[in-house]
């Protein structure tokens, strides 16, 4: 038996020596020391020596033990050491290397034309006001000059949502929304969502108005020529000029349609404006005096005129983008190469 522990021993140091990985090092470790392992199997074996024998063998087996562990424990610490070096080289961070950059988000390019329009405006004098897209027959068309059953009606394809709500049409109803709530003199503007059954390249079921409504004394036409040839100077470029043609609002008497120079080629002609120099932009017009005194609003002491651009034509002239329905399809590429 003492030549089994010694020689044991020697293999088992040769073995420890040779092994290379903390996997292979549990290994031995079970085959050594494990239960099932050589030494146990020696303490085992004690029942057949000779009892004065014993004390000498168990001495062997127990200093065989110890060598074998203190072997194993400093190849662990070895291998361990070795493995938390090789992970920090692995995950090491180069903090002086420059950073890829963060991709910053942008506003849609129908939004960077609402700021545009607000800024221009909040320069002027007018305070920005809202009011619902859900909303009251009254305030989108009665209070407007159009009573139910008026052919006017039939110009706007609009989502009734029952006898008496509707989605908005168009942001006048905010006019009206104004002219009870606030006293003249004012000027105010109203951006926002508008809704009509409406789809093809130039039209959108869900669409963007900019309201604008001046009320004071002694306001006149000559007053909304010079105040739009401004905003759409400011929108353009400052050589855009405007001009007026004979329309039909039933809230607006006079009623304009508002055209401007065309902002690519300045007046002279060519695809974009399909060679007549201008664009058409948005409808105008004097405030209807009946309309002011629905509101009560006193129309001999007080004149106005009101006047709403639809966004996404802006949007689409600014761009020059032939179809509306581009900027809605979110591809970002497309949208990304927009002002
Ligand atoms: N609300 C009208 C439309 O949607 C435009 C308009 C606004 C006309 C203000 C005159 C005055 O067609």
């Amino acid at each position: 038996m003492k030549e089994q522990i010694n020689s044991f021993l020697q293999k088992a140091q040769e073995e420890l020596s040779a092994c290379n990985s903390l996997k292979e090092l549990n290994e031995l470790k079970v085959k050594f020391l494990g239960k099932q392992g050589e030494l146990t199997s020696f303490l085992r074996g004690m029942k057949d020596v000779p009892k004065e024998d014993r004390p000498e063998m168990g001495q062997l087996i127990n200093n065989a033990r110890n060598v074998v562990e203190q072997k194993i424990n400093e190849l662990e610490n070895m291998f361990s050491q070795q493995e938390l070096n090789e992970k920090l080289q692995n995950e090491k961070i180069d903090i002086t290397e420059s950073s890829k950059g963060i991709e910053k988000g942008e506003l849609h390019p129908l939004y960077k034309v609402f700021d545009k329009l607000i800024d221009c405006c909040v320069e002027m004098g007018f305070k920005v006001i809202t009011g619902p897209e859900v909303e009251y027959d009254y305030y989108n068309f009665e209070a407007l000059n159009v009573p139910k059953d008026h052919p006017a009606r039939d110009m706007q394809d609009t989502f009734f949502i029952n006898d008496n709500i509707l989605l908005r049409s168009q942001t006048s109803s905010v006019q009206v929304r104004a002219m009870q709530n606030l006293k003249p003199p004012f000027k105010v503007v109203s951006p926002g969502r508008t809704y009509r059954a409406d789809s093809d390249a130039t039209h959108s079921p869900v669409f963007h108005q900019f309201e604008g409504l001046v009320v004071d004394e002694n306001i006149s036409m000559i007053d909304l020529k010079s105040m739009l040839t401004k905003l759409l100077s400011m929108l353009f470029g400052e050589n855009t000029k405007i001009r007026f043609r004979p329309s039909y609002f039933p809230f607006t008497e006079p009623s304009v349609e508002v055209d401007a120079t065309c902002p690519s080629c300045g007046g002279k002609g060519c695809n974009l404006c399909k060679g007549t120099g201008y664009m058409e932009l948005l409808g105008a017009g004097m405030v209807n005096p009946k309309v002011l005194e629905m509101s009560g609003i006193d129309s001999k002491k007080y004149t106005g005129f009101a006047f709403g651009p639809g966004v996404d034509r802006l949007a689409m002239v600014v761009n020059k983008i032939p179809d509306l329905r581009m900027m809605f399809e979110n591809d970002v590429k497309f949208l990304e190469q927009l002002k």
